[in-house]
């Protein structure tokens, strides 16, 4: 379902149960305000380490963040509303490549909060910034790296059409060690055809 707010902006609409009570939440656009949640969310546990986070982030430094998104950049938001409280537990960002020869791709990075997770926001997010990058932006490649153990993740990508690329070895640090991650792609075959 859609519904029409914030002056002609259009947002989804969808609800999950939470303890048996429905919950609603929209996507929308990312808001200056949505700083302190989101800087929340990227440093605690059962996010951060799948992220790269560091616990030492500062809002500060997710509002420079918000506030120096470009045109290139596309950030959304999962709000969820319980009971007239609003509150911020998803993310999504997509970042178009700035150089003239790469603006058919992209890179994305997703996250929900710890207790929101595993009730279907990832996927609607996802699905949002898909139906952007398709549609609207005319993309044809969209790219991510996921740690190879992040099995919820490389579940939802590849349930949208992700493909693993390749493995980069020792690409990041988690916990004390370099670890492996999967680059993972999706293109747009309506584009290029099969
Ligand atoms: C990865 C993440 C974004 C997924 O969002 P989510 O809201 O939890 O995902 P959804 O509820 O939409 O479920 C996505 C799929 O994962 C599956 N899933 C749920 N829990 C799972 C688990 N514990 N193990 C494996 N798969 C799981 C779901 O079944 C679903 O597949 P389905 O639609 O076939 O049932 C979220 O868990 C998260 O933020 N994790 C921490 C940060 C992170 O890993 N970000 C991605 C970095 S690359």
């Amino acid at each position: 379902m859609t519904r029409a707010k914030d002056c002609g902006i259009i947002t989804k609409i969808a609800n999950i149960s939470l303890g048996g009570i429905k919950v609603d939440f929209i996507i929308r656009p990312v808001r200056i305000e949505d700083a302190e949640a989101i800087n929340e969310m990227r440093r605690m546990d059962g996010v951060k380490e799948n992220i790269l986070g560091v616990s030492s982030e500062r809002i500060s430094g997710t509002e420079y963040f918000i506030n120096n998104l470009t045109p290139n950049d596309h950030m959304l938001v999962a709000e969820v509303d319980e009971e007239g409280v609003k509150m911020v537990v998803g993310a999504v960002s997509l970042h178009v490549g700035g150089t003239p020869r790469m603006r058919h791709a992209a890179n994305i990075g997703i996250m929900v909060h710890r207790d929101y997770q595993g009730k279907g926001i990832g996927t609607a997010l996802l699905k949002e910034i898909i139906d952007l990058a398709d549609n609207w932006l005319m993309l044809i490649r969209i790219e991510l790296s996921v740690f190879v153990d992040n099995e919820r993740a490389i579940k939802l990508y590849e349930s949208l059409g992700f493909k693993i690329e390749g493995r980069k070895r020792f690409a990041s640090i988690r916990r004390g060690k370099y670890e492996d991650e999967y680059l993972m792609a999706r293109y747009n075959y309506n584009l290029i055809g099969n």
